[in-house]
């Protein structure tokens, strides 16, 4: 039977930034993340009989789907089947956002393919599949604030939701800037800075730390504090990246721009706070009632179409 879900993004406030087990996805840190409302990915899936092969279509076109078959191939084991099947996905996560698309694709995959398949996966299982497509997506099984526990190995590390429903105003304006230089995959950023990075640990250690206070803040409703902790984890994970070898970093001249112009807002009073991912693009944690205010200053050096708001969301689910 045919089965169609939507996924949520998510943008991690405590980062993920390091694999113990590459071919599991267990991490090397715990993480935690607010799921997005605007951006997210409707797939839909069918095995059919007929089909000597997966096929995959993003957007309406036919794209290679040799990761989506290593994914499906999970699936199919855990079902018992053997069929191939017709993957559809839309991504209304716009392209060059530098949000994870990845996060919303296989999270919506793993939920339309396992119960293509038949299965009736609990979420910790789903959060468990979708984990093995790309680390960030097993958050964007649950929505609102989500801690993706890093536990031992496949059976315990999975996303467990914080606070689903979210009943804050807090908001993200993604400022979308030139994305045109070539790009280190996280897969490749993470593994140079695990082997090479001498702050590496200290990075492990920190995480833990900004993970028990940012929950905290976050049940306090302590936006200052959210933020604070939301900017240095980013800026801690980007400070690994300078310091492997070889070094690396995801800084364009824009990103800077928009970060000073993030501080200078703060100083000027209105609380704002920036995360960077593996990507140029800046994200701006901030309250709806300030919004208005914070775009105007980005206009100073940025289109209003560059700026994308988004607020708390909903979880993985089916829409067919
Ligand atoms: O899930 P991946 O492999 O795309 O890695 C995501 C890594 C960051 O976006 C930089 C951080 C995070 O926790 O989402």
């Amino acid at each position: 039977m045919k089965k169609t879900a939507r996924a949520h993004t998510n943008i991690a406030l405590v980062k993920y930034w390091g694999k113990k087990d590459k071919e599991l996805i267990i991490p090397m840190n715990s993480s935690l993340s607010l799921t997005l409302d605007h951006f997210y990915t409707d797939t839909s899936v069918e095995f059919k009989e007929e089909l000597t092969a997966d096929n995959f279509s993003l957007n309406g076109v036919s794209k290679d789907a040799q990761q989506i078959t290593n994914f499906l191939n999970l699936v199919r084991k855990l079902a018992g089947i053997t069929t191939y099947a017709q993957v559809d996905s839309t991504n209304h996560v716009p392209t060059k956002a530098g949000l994870a698309s990845s996060a919303s694709a296989y999270a919506a995959l793993a939920l339309a393919a396992s119960s293509a398949a038949g299965l009736t996966l609990s979420k910790k299982d789903l959060s468990r599949l979708a984990r093995r497509g790309s680390g960030s997506a097993c958050r964007s099984i649950y929505g609102g604030f989500v801690e993706w526990k890093m536990g031992t190995g496949d059976l315990d590390s999975y996303a467990v939701p914080f606070q689903e429903e979210v009943d804050w105003d807090i908001r993200m304006l993604a400022i979308v800037l030139n994305d045109a230089e070539k790009k280190i995959s996280s897969r490749r950023g993470m593994q140079t800075v695990v082997a090479t990075s001498p702050y590496y640990p200290a990075w492990v250690k920190t995480c833990h730390q900004d993970i028990g206070e940012l929950k905290e803040a976050i049940e306090a409703k302590d936006f200052e504090r959210l933020g604070t902790i939301a900017e240095e984890n980013a800026m801690k994970m980007h400070a690994l990246n300078l310091s492997a070898s070889p070094h690396f970093n995801y800084f364009q001249p824009e990103t800077l721009v928009a970060m000073q112009l993030v501080e200078e807002l703060r100083a000027a009073g209105i609380p704002c706070y920036y995360t960077l991912d593996a990507g140029p693009n800046v994200k701006v944690l901030c309250l709806e009632k300030d919004v208005a205010q914070i775009k105007a200053k980005l206009a100073e050096a940025f289109n209003q179409e560059q700026l994308l708001l988004a607020a708390p969301g909903p979880g993985a689910h089916l829409l067919a």
